[in-house]
């Protein structure tokens, strides 16, 4: 963020921005917090908003924007078709990504939907750096599956790989000489959301680019959480040290044949888009844009989102602005694991991530200890997490539960929202209930939607627990809140 010393040598990133508006917060009773979670079945998506104190669930759509994009949206040419907004828009994706053919689509799941629809079929198989729930679900939806082949250091939580991000490239010319017929596409994720926000390399990308060019298949690029991604390879990929976010961008787009994002993450706006130099998939890609999106120059979107959007992209290109996620999430990584509390290494993008397996091994794989962990969390604090586990999985082909390869709690760190004081609260309310992990129990269904269980699921508490830990904290903290 901010090269700036601090005279008794104590390490922490400084704000380059200030705040103009805000949001009041209300921090409500230990009793109330227990009853919101337990009417909201212990599920942290049905909260309601008025009931959380920092709301960590997500960066999507919750990013703060720059005064250069609140502007820009009164500008916004509101007309159906040919709207000068689009133009913008269209502009700023061919200035970062040097692509001529720009989808607009309402948010990156409708990117995901028609970019299925046009290229899987039954029996395709995607190989992919790692899934992310709603890539999969469109995928398996038209009866397609998802082949995982991330570097083994993935799954390592506790590692020291910079870019566990990273796909194997042996693993993907095995894929392609057994299912090579079976294979539309290549799927490379930015700041792999569901491995803790990890970056792959920009020599990675590339290698992988080159091998799907072999094999004459296009590479797509969920750029959705890119912008953490850049940050890394600038800060950690020596080769590239001296080339500007700008140029990294480039040399990223340069290795894909199609890019999407959800602008609700990139370029701290609400919307979506995909873009290509590939006239031919462009064009099947657009028949189905006026069908489930809109019209070609909004996409579903609103054109004042699309302003924002369009200055958030440019916004993105400034190192300034990219690294204040990273460095608050590497300095609440690092004062939790001073205090031994587990989590994800090396720190990536989007939030800080804690390692539930090992937080509440005590309770039972299969009475989700990251969606219990989440619970005791929003108890104790107020902080609305998200888990990122089991129960984030769906269910196999004969009903039985997948035990995910990772159980986490993700403390998103929507960008530039947060300040220093409002981190140092989280880090001291984790680290108490770490010290009294004990006392958190396990969760059990209620009721279980079929797919993507976790956004509306609702589970109860397998015992008395949530009372325990309420009764432990009223004794440590006293009147405190
Ligand atoms: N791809 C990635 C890597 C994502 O993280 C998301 C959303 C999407 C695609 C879908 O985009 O929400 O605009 O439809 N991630 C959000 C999250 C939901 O909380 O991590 P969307």
């Amino acid at each position: 963020m901010s090269k700036i010393r601090i005279s008794n040598g104590e390490q922490f990133p400084v704000e380059m921005h200030k705040v103009r508006i805000v949001q009041k917060l209300n921090l409500i009773p230990i009793e109330k917090r227990l009853k919101a979670i337990i009417d909201a079945g212990c599920n942290t998506f049905l909260l309601r908003n008025r009931d959380v104190f920092l709301d960590m669930l997500t960066d999507s759509g919750v990013n703060a924007m720059s005064d250069r994009q609140l502007s820009s949206m009164l500008l916004a040419d509101d007309s159906y078709a040919g709207s000068e907004t689009f133009y913008k828009l269209e502009d700023s994706i061919k200035y970062i990504f040097e692509k001529t053919f720009f989808l607009p689509a309402h948010q990156g799941r409708a990117c995901e939907h028609i970019i299925s629809k046009v290229f899987v079929k039954k029996g395709s198989i995607v190989p992919m750096n790692y899934h992310f729930t709603t890539t999969k679900a469109h995928i398996t939806t038209l009866l397609g599956k998802v082949l995982e082949i991330p570097i083994p250091e993935a799954y390592d939580i506790n590692s020291s790989h910079l870019f566990k991000g990273n796909m194997d490239a042996k693993k993907l010319r095995e894929a392609f000489i057994e299912h090579k017929d079976n294979i539309p596409f290549v799927r490379m994720e930015a700041g792999t959301n569901l491995i803790g926000g990890q970056p792959f390399s920009l020599s990675n990308i590339k290698e992988i680019y080159s091998i799907c060019r072999e094999n004459n298949v296009p590479l797509v690029l969920d750029a959705s959480l890119l912008s953490d991604n850049l940050y890394f390879i600038k800060k950690r990929e020596k080769e590239y040290q001296n080339f500007s976010i700008l140029d990294i961008t480039r040399e990223i787009s340069k290795n894909t044949d199609i890019v999407y994002f959800s602008a609700r993450k990139l370029s701290s706006a609400r919307g979506g888009g995909i873009c290509t130099n590939n006239e031919s998939f462009y064009k099947t890609m657009r028949e189905l844009v006026p069908l489930y999106e809109g019209f070609l120059t909004y996409g579903g979107m609103s054109v004042r989102e699309m302003e924002a959007m369009a200055v958030g992209l440019i916004d993105t290109m400034d190192e300034t602005v990219i690294s204040q996620g990273p460095e608050f999430i590497e300095y609440m990584t690092a004062e939790l694991l001073k205090n031994g509390v587990p989590c994800v290494t090396p720190a990536g993008g989007l939030g800080c991530h804690l390692d539930a397996n090992r937080f509440v091994s005590h309770i039972k794989e299969l009475e989700f200890r990251a969606a219990s962990l989440a619970v005791a969390i929003y108890i104790v604090s107020g902080i609305r997490g998200m888990e990122r586990g089991t129960l984030s999985e769906q269910r196999d082909e004969n009903g039985n539960e997948v035990i995910s390869d990772m159980e986490l709690v993700r403390l998103a760190m929507p960008r530039r929202v947060f300040t220093m004081s409002q981190i140092k609260y989280a880090i001291d309310r984790i680290t108490w209930l770490y010290e009294n992990k004990e006392l958190i129990g396990g969760i059990k269904w209620d009721e279980e939607p079929k797919t993507l269980r976790f956004f509306y699921g609702r589970l109860k508490p397998v015992n008395d627990w949530p009372n325990r830990l309420l009764e432990k904290f009223k004794k440590d903290f006293k009147d405190s809140l």
